[in-house]
């Protein structure tokens, strides 16, 4: 009944003579304005759906862009070096025939897809192992997956570490070695590469104690990365910190031969056929 003199009063106005969009031209439906105190009852042009639309994919585009370029500069923040900007899991080849480097790669994977359970329970990793058979490539891949999944990580070397935290010594630095520490010891996922170099001073010692054991109450996924044997982890740290790794850290074993070396036997290989 409502809409019966809806209409009967709808029909009693003219219709506007131009009901196209003028932004795109589009026919657009009309909608109709009841008469108020003070206005008379018009109909007006409604809004064009197909204009709507494309400003909202216009506003999700730019969004994703934006997105794609804060991941772009917090894996760059992330202190990738150039050579290993390009890495992921996609280009590490698993040799069917090595099945320590298989569990490998998938315990590294797993960590980044349950990643939200690795945060819970405070996963630490050790990778440990020979030269150049891709342990810093897989951290790698897992540092830039966990950040395109909106997780904070970084990937340093244990002395590079001990730089940043000393260059805040100097006066003028922005932040202060505390205030420093508490930010590496935030982050979701922090991947210290070679451990084995390292240059064993007292304040060096301190800093690792500082992160490591601030990372172990925590409760914050960390990943250790050394050319060495496990039994080389009790000279590298205190014992306090070694009794931490045995006690959360899944130790990952990369006894192979180079990658870079067998390629080159490959392609020697190739070349006497
Ligand atoms: N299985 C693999 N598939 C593809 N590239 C690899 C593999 N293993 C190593 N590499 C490449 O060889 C080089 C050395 O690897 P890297 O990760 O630096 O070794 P590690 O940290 O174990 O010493 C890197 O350029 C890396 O991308
Ligand atoms: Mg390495
Ligand atoms: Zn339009």
């Amino acid at each position: 009944m409502e809409a019966l003199t809806q209409n009967l009063k709808s029909e009693s106005v003219p219709l506007p003579e131009d009901i196209t969009c003028p932004q795109c031209g589009r026919a657009v439906e009309p909608v109709f304005m009841e008469a108020t105190q003070f206005t008379k009852a018009k109909w007006l042009r409604g809004d064009c759906n197909y204009c709507r639309a494309e400003t909202e994919r216009k506003r999700r585009e730019v969004e994703f862009r934006e997105r794609q370029k804060k991941i772009e500069e917090q894996i760059k923040a992330a202190n990738i070096e150039k050579r290993f900007v390009d890495v992921t899991f996609e280009n590490y080849s698993v040799n069917p025939n090595n099945q320590q480097q298989a569990k490998n790669f998938r315990t590294l994977r797993d960590f980044v897809d349950d990643f939200e359970h690795h945060l819970d329970a405070g996963t630490w990793l050790l990778l440990l192992g020979s030269y150049g058979v891709g342990k810093t490539h897989l951290a790698t891949a897992v540092i830039k997956s966990l950040i395109t999944k909106g997780h904070t990580a970084i990937l340093v070397k244990l002395n590079g570490l001990f730089d940043t935290v000393k260059q805040t010594y100097a006066g003028g630095s922005a932040l202060t070695d505390k205030e420093l520490i508490k930010k590496v010891i935030g982050i979701d996922c922090l991947v210290l590469d070679e451990i084995d170099v390292q240059r064993n001073s007292k304040t060096d010692r301190l800093i690792t104690f500082e992160i490591l054991n601030g990372r172990y109450e925590k409760m914050k996924p960390t990943i250790l990365i050394g050319n060495c044997k496990i039994d080389e982890i009790e000279d590298i740290f205190d014992g306090a910190i070694v009794d931490r790794i045995y006690e959360v850290g899944k130790i990952l074993l990369f006894n192979w031969d180079s990658y870079r070396r067998e390629q080159r036997f490959k392609l020697n290989k190739a070349a006497e056929v």
